[in-house]
């Protein structure tokens, strides 16, 4: 069977993108990154995908005068890869309804919290303000509703005394790079699907 071909989205560094190309170079997923799309020009992650030849494109979002017109140019971009799976780490832009319903079923997000809880951003600082004893992440299938869509997996990890909100975010995010490559393997392997709004994995061995 080919390989499927990824693409993923992300805003900055990269480090869950680097995960996931990883994970496919190495040969421990059964799908190949086929494309980076940055929202932003001076994305980090940018650097590393063309590094290894990997085809990357900036879909600048201060270049479009409406969010419609941003996610028109995105989808537009996003269609060339002509890929099988949509990946979402990192990517920090609010994606209008109608995008996100022409990949229902194929686009995941990687987010640094135990969702439901703390959906948004500094979701660390917000842990610790709220004296929290376990966070993590979770990696779910993109729905309309930010940081709303069907649970795929998550990954736990304890709050520590003394952390402060970069500890702690340096702790989820060990978390992120194992979770995120080992679900979106499970998408390369057909295991995973969305069903009826839920998420259902067979023989996911974890
Ligand atoms: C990660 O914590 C991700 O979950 C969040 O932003 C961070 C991005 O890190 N949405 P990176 O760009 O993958 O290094």
């Amino acid at each position: 069977m080919a390989l499927a071909r990824i693409t993923i989205l992300i805003s900055g560094r990269g480090s869950n993108m680097a995960a996931v190309i990883d994970a496919a170079t190495e040969g421990r997923i059964e799908g190949a990154v086929t494309h980076v799309i940055s929202n932003r020009p001076n994305a980090g992650g940018l650097e590393y995908a063309s590094a290894r030849g990997i085809a990357t494109t900036v879909v600048d979002h201060s270049a479009y005068p409406s969010r419609e017109s941003f996610d028109t140019a995105l989808a537009d971009a996003i269609d060339r890869g002509e890929p099988d799976l949509i990946v979402l780490a990192g990517f920090m832009r609010i994606l209008g309804a109608a995008f996100v319903h022409r990949y229902e079923g194929r686009m995941l997000n990687i987010h640094p919290s135990l969702l439901p809880a703390y959906p948004g951003t500094q979701t660390h600082r917000r842990v610790l303000e709220d004296h929290g004893t376990r966070h993590g992440c979770t990696v779910h299938f993109v729905t309309p509703d930010v940081d709303g869509g069907p649970v795929v997996a998550q990954a736990e990890v304890p709050v520590m005394p003394g952390d402060d909100a970069d500890t702690l975010a340096a702790r989820v995010l060990e978390a992120e790079h194992r979770l995120l490559p080992e679900v979106v393997g499970w998408f390369c392997d057909g295991r995973l699907t969305l069903h009826a709004g839920r998420a259902r994995i067979r023989d996911a061995q974890r």
